[in-house]
């Protein structure tokens, strides 16, 4: 199962011998792997009864899908939102289109760009926001099945869940991989380098060393496969800050039975709460940080989560100093 995004479909391409950019075909599409869905005639819900179901406990098995959305308020930028994305100011990284930032091919090519973005994406640079600690809440009170992130920050972990709590399907700057000889190192070994705008080598081989990050292309971590196990289990599906374009994670939205509810907290409608919508599913749009903080008002966590922000940003600012 390897990574692919659907609005590049159209228009993926191969950076070819001599420079020369050709077309790349595809032959396996990920959106027919999983349950149909299908919608059922049940009652319309709306966010209050989300709350309610968490609140009551009548849901206990949260499974939460998240993208670069929750991390907007920490002040990384997302990939697809105009203007502010990613994928929209990549002028300083001189690279061809943009998804080439996470292509094999443009990477053994010119590897910079991506070390680039990896230095400022490095775990340490940013902290977690509301959204995060939300999770954690969840996460603290048993409720968390588990937590499918694609995002590379490392966010989730900084917040304090477990990770065996957490699959990061697209990957984490923890380690990191020998392309050359597929020697494994601590993702700390490349620090220094990428600090000083060096490409890291191996030690070994002197091949280049890339953190292990899913580019387009790459098979997903094996962990990405709990979600055969996880998914049939869920009694709630929660989705934030995610486009869900890309391929197979975006089709996990789909996996959970047509029975579960299904939340979207994000600003616009996307994937298939927006072409393939159940009747079960809500939608809460526009601002993540005041949808997340409505949904903890509803649940009564108003209190716990803020002296939950504040403890945990005051051991993050003092690890700083
Ligand atoms: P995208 O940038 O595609 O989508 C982020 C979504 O979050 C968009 O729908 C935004 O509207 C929404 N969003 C951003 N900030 C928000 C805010 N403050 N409030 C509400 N909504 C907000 O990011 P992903 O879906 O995570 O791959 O992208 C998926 C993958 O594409 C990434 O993992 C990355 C990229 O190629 C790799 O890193 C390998
Ligand atoms: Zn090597």
């Amino acid at each position: 199962m390897v990574l692919w995004c659907r609005r590049a479909l159209a228009s993926l391409w191969q950076w070819g011998p001599g420079g020369v950019r050709r077309p790349i075909s595809l032959s396996v599409g990920a959106s027919g792997l999983f349950g149909s869905g299908g919608s059922h005639e049940k009652e319309k819900l709306s966010l209050q009864d989300i709350a309610e179901l968490i609140r009551s406990r009548a849901c206990q098995k949260v499974l939460v899908m998240v993208g670069a959305g929750i991390s907007t308020p920490s002040g990384i930028p997302d990939f697809r939102s105009p203007g502010s994305g990613l994928y929209n100011n990549l002028q300083q990284y001189h690279i061809p289109y943009p998804e080439a930032i996470f292509e094999l091919e443009f990477f053994f090519h010119n590897p910079k760009p991506f070390f680039k973005l990896a230095k400022e994406l490095y775990p340490g640079n940013y902290k977690p926001n509301v959204a995060h600690y939300f999770l954690r809440l969840l996460y603290d009170k048993g409720l968390l099945l588990r937590l499918y992130t694609q995002n590379i920050d490392g966010l989730e972990r900084v917040s304090g869940i477990h990770p065996s709590k957490l699959v990061e399907a697209h990957g984490t700057f923890a380690s990191a991989t020998c392309t050359v000889c597929r020697r494994s190192f601590p993702g700390e070994d490349c620090w220094a380098d990428v600090m000083a705008d060096r490409v890291p080598c191996c030690p070994v081989c002197n091949g280049v060393v890339k953190p292990d990050i899913v580019f387009f292309g790459e098979p997903l971590p094996q962990r990405f496969f709990l979600h055969m196990a996880d998914f049939p289990l869920a009694d709630l599906l929660l989705v934030l800050g995610t486009s869900l374009e890309v391929e197979p994670f975006a089709s996990l939205s789909e996996a959970v039975r047509s029975t579960v509810p299904r939340l979207l907290i994000n600003r616009d409608l996307v994937g298939p709460f927006a072409w393939h919508p159940r009747s079960r599913d809500v939608a809460q749009l526009g601002d993540l940080v005041r949808s997340v903080e409505t949904l903890v008002g509803l649940l009564g966590w108003t209190e716990e989560l803020q002296a939950l922000v504040q403890r945990e940003t005051g051991k993050l600012d003092g690890q700083d100093r």
